[in-house]
This record gives structure tokens, C-alpha cells and sequence, in this order.
């Protein structure tokens, strides 16, 4: 989003008061922040009685090696067990854990009875794999219930995993199995997408003959496809979890124990290896998935509509859920099959309380039009969440009427892979939420927008996001690279963890965001690298040259833009360089990241120290004025970089 748009967006006047009723009976209230700010530390102490430890804590937070923080490090506990079996001995079994819909209209109830059996079952099949604790496991699966159970029973034997969104290549895949050394794959044969089954286990036999590490390879059956399985590696989870025993007694691991890499993009090529731990974490997600969505475990039905393959499934589909005993909806396919109204039909079904979703969905929704979610009783919606990239006010004000009925809080949720946790959103019984702002932080969690000199910047002004004090589920380290953690967080402004993003303070000192300030786009709320898109392109033999920027779009926020030179070897590239030029990124490193458009140019603009100006590639994919040229060697290149684009269209 540009300056000129924010500084309109923070004009906005529109304040939408929480309901009486809401605040009356609200989890967090002022007294919540007041208490959380007089020593935020003893505040996160007092969340972490949320979980069951084996050994209580008596220490909150150590600081002593910075940026290098330990939570609760005398602490002992189970991530599983927090999640799973606590629930069960406190009398809730029967409660339900997941309402799943398949895509193909198939369900299935999981109890968190039923939960803890499978997990206790899967941790079984593991161990027998000789899967132990330290060892890191990649789980890469569809949205099917076996996706959280994998995780769980990772997590229930101190097994690291990491997720591998099922959009992502055969490519992608492996250099993050072979980045963490995994030795177990979980997988299925393939899942449901757009009304066809869709494979998954062919990108894993791929992945893995680069990937010598890995001993086995677990297959879940969902689409009954033929699937190829490898003699003594590949064994089907079905046979194999389900002849283990659902009796398993869980270790309890030190707060600080790794439990998960989740990889995110960065502004270079290789992805970053993010790494959470298992107290703090869990005490982070379970406050604010508790606090954020104003959580009754007892009667609220909870649907986080995002893939577990992201941060937002791990910590408020799987994590914070499960520890706070709330009953959710996990949802496999698209919003559109098979129609339109998909999603409202769930919320009409199970009748969901809390739905948390992105902008980028929200938007599709005000495309296809208010007539659709009319059609079906949204009435048991009463908290709306929204999170991945900035709302607009126009998004926000459709989702608060058009599905929220005119009642519902709408909680624009700020937080990142590496926080873990949400930062910055509104609470829904105290603050007045503005269309467009993510307005001010969580309790107990301190931020600053600064300058470059690392100054406080005044209400009006913008600047960067930067997070002042430690808290409990951030990030520990990038897997495997303390330097490049040091180097990409915390040397940008000494003492305060840089989050990349820009931010504004309005006149009433409340928080909007204004996109990335690194090389990092936001698609449909995805973080995808211009580096890491440029590499693949370059990558392709005909590529010489490639620059690649984000475009201002309007369903998906940003869309991938790439200018590429051609080797002159390549001659003009043929008539279809530019579809098998955007099938190559899909290979290399998934559907997701496949440019929106490609221009083939002659030269690209740059500096004259050789710097490409995206900026002004910028300008020519979002058709602006072009600003200032004089830094450029050769100012022709902008007319012949605008000719061709004419002609692209
Ligand atoms: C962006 C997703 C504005 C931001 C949870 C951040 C947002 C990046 C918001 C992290 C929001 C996320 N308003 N921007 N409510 N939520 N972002 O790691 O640029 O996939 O740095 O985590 O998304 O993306 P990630």
C-alpha cells in the first residue's frame, strides 16, 4: 500500500464501539492492559498457569544472552498433553476437538477423546520408526485431521516437525527436508482441491531422491488414488498407526525444547528455518487465541480458515485451539466448490461463532458479491478475525456487515511467523476497532515505530514496526544460522527486533500497517521473496536477467510481477517463453508463487552503482507516472520497458 493511500486510510472517522454485551462478559478488559503494563513478565508468568507443566516453572524470562531468549526455562511439559489428554482427564472427552468438512461434502466429528488416542497412536507408529526426541520430521499433507495429529504426535515425542504447505514444489520440499535433516515424511496420497482429487505423494517420491536422509514415508489415504509406494520406505497410515496402541505415555520436555521450524521467506533467496519452542510458545498462542477471540471453550465454534502449512494453522488451528479445549472447524478445500457460498453454508452447519480468515478471502467474497452469504443464517457469527496483510477499510466494512451483520467486532490480527503469537490487534470487548487499523499492542507486548535513527516517531508519522521487549513465543533462532537471526532481526536497530514491516501512528497514537519494507511481497497473504523468484528465474536456461516486484493488486494485495532478460542464445524465447517461464517458478517453487505477469525487456533500469530500481518497475506494473529517472544509466530503458509492457497486454 502506498504513503498517499495510508495517509488517506488514517483519515478514516468510521469507529465501531464494542457491543455492550461483548464487553460485559469479555476475557480481557482495561484492567487486563493496566495490569499486563505495570510488569508485563509477572503478567506472562501468570498466563503460563494456562498450561499443565510437569515441573512449574520458577523462572519467567531470561535475557542474558540477547537476542537469545529462554522463557520458562526450569519448566518442564508436553505439548500433547497440553493439547490433548488434560482435556480428556478434565472431564471433556466428549467434547468435540474438530469438525471437519471435506471438500467432496464428507465429515468427520473428532472428540478430544478420540484426538488423544490417535496422537498416542501416531507417536507409537513414530518411536517404532525410530523417530526420537531432537529428531526433526516433515509433515507435507492436505487439510485432513491427520495433518494435526502428525503434528501433535511429533510434538508428544519431542520430535520437531516441520510443515511444508502442500502448495509448495517437489523442489521446495526437498531443500527444506534436507535444510533440517528430516528422516520421516508424513504425507498423503493427495487431497481435495477444486472438486478433484489432487496428489500429493508423487512431489515426495520426487523431493526424496535428492533427500538420502529420509528412512520412511508415512501415506495418509484421503483420495484413494494409485499411489506409488516405495518397498520398505513408504508404509500406509492406516496399517501402520492403526495397528499401534493408544496408550502411550508422554515425556515431559524442557520449555525451552525445539517444537517446531516453520520456513517463511526472507528478503534473500534460501528460506529462513524460523524456530519455535514449547513453553513459551504455547503460552503465547493459548493467551491470545483465549484473549483475541474473546474464547468460551464452553459454547463458541471456532474456524480458523487458513492451511495448517502456515504459521496461522499451527498457533490457531492447532496450538492455541487445542490447549484451550476449543472446538473448531478444519475445512479441506476451496471456497468455491462447489459454490460460492462454501463457506457460509460451514458457518450455517456448525453453526461458528468465531471465524478468522485474510483480506485476500474477504475481498474474493465482495467480488463474487453480498447476495451470496445472504442467502445462509450467519446469526451464530459473533467475533470476526482477519489476518496475513493489512485490511483495507472498504474489506473490513464489507466483512463486519456483509458477514458479521452489522454486530460483530472485527479483530485485525498483526503478527508474523517469528512472532508466533498475534502483537498488535484490537481486543473485542474494549476497543473501539477503526475500518483499516490494526490499532495497539497485545497486553504484556511493548512495540515502538521508529525512525532511522531508531527514534520514536510521533502520532502522524510513520516509520518501522520494532518490538521492544522479549515475549514468550517468539522466535529463538533460525534453524541451523544464530548469525543470520542476529544479522536479519536484530542489528538493524540495536536492542529491538526489527519486524520489516512499515507502520504508521495515527493522531490517536493507534498502529496501520503499510506493507513490507524489505524484499518481501504479500500475496493472498502469503510472504513470498522477490530474491527466491528471481533465483528461479534466472534458473531457467534462457534467462539471463530477472527482476521481479510486487504489484499492487486488488484481490490478492500484492501480485508477482517479473521483468526477465533473455540470453541471446534464446533468441526472442519462442511464442510461449512467457507461459513456460511462469510454469518453471511453479516448478521450482510452487503454483503459489507463478508470476501474474512476465515481461520479456531488452535492459532493465538501474542505478549507477548497478542496483535494479524496482521502485520504478513498481510504477510500470501498477501503470503510475514514472517518478524520477535521472539515476538511471540509460533513462530509455523506462520507454522501451513501458513499449513492451503495451505490447504484453
Ligand atoms: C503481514 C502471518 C498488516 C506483515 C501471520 C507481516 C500483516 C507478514 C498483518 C507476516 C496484519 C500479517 N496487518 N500486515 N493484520 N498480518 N501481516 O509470517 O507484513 O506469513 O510481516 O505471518 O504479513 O507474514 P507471515
Amino acid at each position: 500500500m502506498s504513503e498517499e493511500t495510508l495517509s488517506n486510510l488514517s483519515h478514516e472517522e468510521r469507529r465501531f464501539p464494542p457491543p455492550p454485551e461483548l464487553s460485559a462478559q469479555a476475557n480481557v478488559t482495561t484492567d487486563t492492559y493496566a495490569e499486563a503494563a505495570a510488569d508485563p513478565e509477572a503478567f506472562w508468568a501468570k498466563q503460563a498457569e494456562r498450561l499443565t507443566w510437569g515441573t512449574t516453572p520458577t523462572q519467567t524470562l531470561d535475557w542474558s544472552n540477547p537476542p537469545f531468549a529462554k522463557w520458562f526455562a526450569d519448566g518442564e511439559l508436553n505439548a500433547a498433553v497440553n493439547c490433548c489428554d488434560r482435556h480428556v482427564e478434565a472431564g471433556h472427552g466428549d467434547r468435540v476437538a474438530f469438525h471437519w468438512e471435506g471438500e467432496p461434502g464428507d465429515t468427520r466429528t473428532i472428540t478430544y477423546a478420540e484426538l488423544t488416542d490417535e496422537v498416542c497412536r501416531a507417536a507409537n507408529a513414530l518411536t517404532e520408526l525410530g523417530v526420537r526426541a531432537g529428531d526433526r520430521v516433515a509433515i507435507y499433507m492436505p487439510m485432513i485431521p491427520e495433518a494435526a495429529v502428525a503434528m501433535l504426535a511429533c510434538a508428544r515425542i519431542g520430535a520437531p516437525h516441520t510443515v511444508v504447505f502442500g502448495g509448495f514444489s517437489a523442489d521446495a520440499l526437498a531443500s527444506r527436508i534436507a535444510d533440517c535433516d528430516c528422516q520421516v515424511v508424513i504425507t498423503a496420497d493427495g487431497g481435495y482441491r477444486k472438486g478433484k482429487p489432487s496428489a500429493l505423494k508423487p512431489a515426495v517420491d520426487e523431493a526424496l531422491t535428492r533427500c538420502p536422509g529420509v528412512r520412511n514415508v508415512l501415506v495418509v489415504r484421503r483420495t484413494e488414488q494409485e499411489t506409488a509406494m516405495t518397498e520398505g520406505r513408504d508404509l500406509w497410515w492406516h496399517e501402520f498407526v492403526g495397528r499401534q496402541s493408544s496408550e502411550h505415555e508422554a515425556q515431559m520436555f524442557n520449555a525451552e525444547h525445539p517444537l517446531y521450524i516453520m520456513y517463511t521467506s526472507g528478503s534473500t533467496g534460501k528460506p529462513k528455518g524460523i524456530l519455535h519452542t514449547t513453553g513459551g510458545y504455547l503460552v503465547g498462542t493459548s493467551w491470545t487465541h483465549w484473549a483475541t477471540f474473546d474464547l468460551k471453550p464452553e459454547t463458541d465454534v471456532f474456524w480458523t480458515a487458513a492451511d495448517i502449512g502456515w504459521v496461522t494453522g499451527h498457533s490457531y488451528l492447532v496450538y492455541g485451539p487445542l490447549t484451550n479445549g476449543t472446538t473448531s472447524v478444519m475445512y479441506e478445500g476451496t471456497p468455491e466448490t462447489p459454490h460460492q457460498g462454501r463457506w457460509w453454508e460451514i458457518i450455517e452447519k456448525y453453526k461458528i461463532s468465531i471465524l478468522y480468515c485474510a483480506p485476500t478471502a474477504i475481498r474474493t467474497f465482495m467480488k463474487w458479491g453480498a447476495e451470496i452469504p445472504a442467502k445462509f443464517d450467519l446469526s451464530s457469527l459473533r467475533i470476526l478475525g482477519s489476518v496475513g496483510e493489512p485490511i483495507n477499510p472498504e474489506a473490513y466494512v464489507w466483512y463486519r456487515t456483509h458477514i458479521g451483520g452489522d454486530r460483530t467486532p472485527v479483530v485485525d490480527t498483526w503478527w508474523q511467523t517469528e512472532t508466533g503469537m498475534h502483537m498488535i490487534t484490537p481486543m473485542p470487548g474494549v476497543t473501539a476497532g477503526k475500518p483499516g487499523a490494526a490499532m495497539t499492542p497485545v497486553p504484556g507486548i511493548s512495540v515502538e515505530v521508529v525512525n532511522d535513527e531508531a527514534q520514536p516517531v510521533g502520532n502522524g508519522e510513520g516509520g518501522y514496526l520494532t518490538i521492544t521487549k522479549p515475549w514468550p513465543s517468539m522466535l529463538r533462532t533460525l534453524w541451523g544460522d544464530d548469525e543470520r537471526f542476529v544479522e536479519t532481526y536484530w542489528s538493524r536497530f540495536p536492542g529491538m527486533y526489527f519486524a520489516g514491516d512499515g507502520a504508521k501512528k495515527d493522531e490517536d497514537g493507534d498502529i496501520w500497517f503499510l506493507g513490507r519494507v524489505d524484499d518481501v511481497m504479500n500475496v493472498s497473504g502469503h510472504r513470498m521473496s522477490t530474491t527466491e523468484i528471481e533465483s528461479a528465474l534466472v534458473s531457467h536456461p534462457k534467462v539471463a536477467e530477472a527482476a521481479v516486484v510486487g504489484a499492487t493488486d486488488a484481490t490478492t494485495g500484492q501480485a508477482i510481477v517479473a521483468f526477465v532478460i533473455l540470453r541471446s542464445e534464446a533468441g526472442d524465447g519462442g511464442p510461449d517463453v512467457v507461459q513456460e517461464l511462469r510454469q518453471h517458478v511453479a516448478k521450482e517453487i510452487g503454483a503459489i508463487a507463478r508470476p501474474r505477469q512476465i515481461m520479456v525487456v531488452e535492459e532493465l533500469p538501474k542505478t549507477r552503482s548497478g542496483k535494479i530500481m524496482r521502485r520504478l518497475l513498481r510504477d510500470i506494473a501498477e501503470n503510475r507516472e514514472l517518478g524520477d529517472v535521472t539515476t538511471l544509466t540509460d533513462s530509455t530503458v523506462m520507454e522501451l520497458i513501458k513499449d513492451n509492457m503495451a505490447g504484453a497486454k
